[in-house]
């Protein structure tokens, strides 16, 4: 059994993560979304609310299924038997610090391996940093989000900013 994970914080989930997901699903039997909890940054969702809306984005694809995580995520991937991390790199700049992270993961636990996809063109300028950005400011961010969450991330920062 093949299990991977694709780790994240996904503050919100945007459609360049649903591809990764799409495509990393298609190589392994299973696929553990896993959603960080204790960030060095502060989330605007919270990790619960973070994870239902990867679930509604992803409901359908059979194989994959979606957690919060502390700590490390070597330890992560041990406790769910996972020997595979997925990760997407937009460009080169992404490159220098995935690398690093993907060989002190690797010294940490060498059962595991990361894998890195290439991001689609299309959502290569694309991140959460961004959508947050945009939201904020009540910017059209529906085609940087999946369909299913985009009530959920244009209340969230009407709440924040709006009361
Ligand atoms: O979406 P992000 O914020 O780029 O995801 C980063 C993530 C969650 C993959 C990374 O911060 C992580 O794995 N954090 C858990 C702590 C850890 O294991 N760090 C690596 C060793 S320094």
């Amino acid at each position: 059994m093949r299990i991977g994970i694709y780790p994240g914080s996904f503050d919100p989930i945007t459609i360049g993560h649903l591809d990764i997901i799409r495509r990393s699903a298609k190589q392994v039997d299973k696929l553990i979304i896993g959603v960080l909890n204790n960030s060095k940054k502060t989330p605007v969702f919270t990790s619960e609310e973070r994870k239902k809306m990867i679930e509604e984005a992803t409901k359908d694809i059979v194989n994959v299924s979606v957690e919060c995580f502390d700590g490390l995520l070597v330890n992560f991937a041990k406790l769910k038997n996972a020997n595979i991390i997925f990760r997407g790199l937009r460009a080169v700049s992404d490159f220098e610090y995935e690398l690093q992270i993907a060989q002190l993961n690797r010294s940490l636990n060498d059962k595991v391996d990361t894998f890195f996809l290439a991001t689609s063109v299309e959502y290569a300028y694309l991140s959460s940093s961004s959508v947050r950005e945009i939201a904020r400011y009540k910017g059209d961010i529906s085609s940087m989000v999946p369909a299913e969450v985009l009530e959920m991330v244009e209340e969230k920062f009407e709440s924040i900013y709006n009361g």
